[in-house]
């Protein structure tokens, strides 16, 4: 993966939570009914039974810690791994969740074992001034990467080309869902769920692979 992009994606990150503190603004997020909102759509990923019984999970782009905090509040016997391009995350997260044999926060490129499941959630929004064929590129590589660490399955949510032009900013990347629809369906795995019906300006992808 190109270090430009994940050094300008680090410092984009690092700022933010700089200037907001450990909230969903210092992730990016305006607020955080949408954030959890977006936990919900990822975790379809896990199903019922597993979430009950319990799973293993890497959050890619963990910020603070948020997903962690919200299955917590849920009940979800979870063993977590969460990883980020961003120091100042990791030190908040590690802040907000002293480390226990299932939970490990870490500064980082990629994960460092494999899960059950992965998931991501807000990493591939901010392209800055990126081409769009780089960071179409550099999105492929990280999905390559999910894939890589999980056995069951991944998912990831993008913002959605279909939103409305009035709202849209050059320095956000707004991906075709039928393109990673596609994508996912051509080279993951037959089992992929396009959930575009959320009310957010983005879609959420769930690959399960076969058993
Ligand atoms: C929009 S924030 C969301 C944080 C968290 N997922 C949440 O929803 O609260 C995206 C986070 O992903 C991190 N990130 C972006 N791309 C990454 C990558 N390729 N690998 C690891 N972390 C990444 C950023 O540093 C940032 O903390």
């Amino acid at each position: 993966m190109s270090k430009d992009i994940l050094q300008g994606v680090a410092d984009y990150y690092s700022s933010r939570i700089r200037t907001h503190g450990a909230t969903p603004e210092g992730v990016d997020w305006n607020g955080s009914a949408s954030q959890q909102q977006r936990f919900a759509q990822l975790l379809k990923l896990v199903p019922v039974e597993e979430q009950r019984a319990g799973f293993s999970l890497i959050d890619v782009g963990c910020g603070y810690g948020a997903l962690l905090t919200w299955m917590r509040e849920q009940g979800l016997p979870v063993d977590y791994h969460g990883y980020d391009l961003s120091e100042q995350m990791i030190a908040a997260a590690r802040q907000q969740h002293p480390a226990d044999d299932a939970v490990r926060f870490e500064v980082a490129e990629s994960a460092s074992r494999q899960a059950d499941y992965a998931v991501a959630s807000g990493i591939f929004n901010v392209c800055q001034n990126t081409a769009r064929d780089t960071w179409e590129r550099y999105i492929a590589d990280v999905l390559r990467a999910m894939d890589a660490c999980s056995r069951k399955g991944f998912a990831f949510n993008c913002l959605t080309s279909y939103s409305d032009p009035p709202f849209m900013r050059d320095y956000l990347y707004y991906g075709d869902p039928c393109f990673y629809f596609d994508l996912c369906k051509r080279t993951y795995s037959r089992e992929v769920a396009l959930l575009h019906d959320y009310g957010l300006y983005e879609f959420t992808l769930l690959v399960r692979k076969s058993s």
